[in-house]
């Protein structure tokens, strides 16, 4: 059974996963640094050490490495690319920061943006992080950094992937970018990033 490691995975709720590895053949990982969402492994996505290298099929990343620190996304990168196998990918969305940063150019920066599991998401808490859940003491929320589709890239390039396709999803202020291990191809790998991301 092919395993996908989830990486800041939140509270477990298979919703939660693309319905790419929701047919029933995928065995699901979660990693967390925070314990109260209790992730079958507790660590940090910068040091996933507890995790064999070439050991996954996937690893899937959501709203997760914008908690970093600009200087430690390279690190966890290279983790997501060490885990995988030979013909593994990641998959990751996060904030498209460029779309965000045009509502605070017009003023917009506390009206809510779009609804999430955990109420309205304004420009700031994007910026920043859930201002409720940081309110309630839980800086694992806070974010750090940001992506834009080119930056987001560049940092998988220069990561050594074999093959990235990144989406910008309009109006949805995400990103979504798969980055494949080896490269197969632009025909498969496009195919395969059609079949990962949302529409
Ligand atoms: C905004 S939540 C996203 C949860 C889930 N992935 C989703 O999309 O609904 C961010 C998650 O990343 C986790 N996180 C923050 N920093 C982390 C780190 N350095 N390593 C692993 N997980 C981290 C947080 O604890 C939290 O569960």
């Amino acid at each position: 059974m092919p395993v996908v490691l989830h990486v800041g995975c939140g509270p477990k709720d298979i919703r939660r996963m693309p319905a790419y590895f929701q047919d029933g053949t995928w065995r699901e990982i979660r990693l967390d640094i925070d314990a109260a969402v209790r992730p079958d492994v507790l660590g940090s996505m910068t040091d996933m050490g507890a995790v064999e290298s070439g050991s996954v099929e996937a690893v899937f990343s959501s709203h997760n490495i914008e908690h970093l620190f600009p200087h430690e996304v390279p690190v966890a990168l290279a983790e997501f690319q060490r885990v995988l196998g030979p013909t593994g990918f990641a998959l990751i969305t996060c904030p498209d920061l460029q779309t965000v940063a045009s509502h605070v150019a017009n003023g917009r920066l506390l009206d809510p943006l779009y609804q999430s599991g955990l109420g309205p998401i304004t420009p700031l808490d994007i910026l920043y992080g859930h201002r409720e859940s940081i309110a309630r003491g839980n800086h694992f929320m806070a974010h750090r950094g940001g992506f834009t589709m080119r930056t987001l890239g560049a940092a998988l390039q220069e990561t050594g992937f074999g093959r990235v396709v990144i989406h910008r999803r309009q109006p949805h202020f995400d990103l979504w970018a798969v980055a494949m291990r080896t490269d197969p191809g632009e025909e498969a790998g496009n195919a395969l990033a059609g079949r990962l991301f949302p529409t």
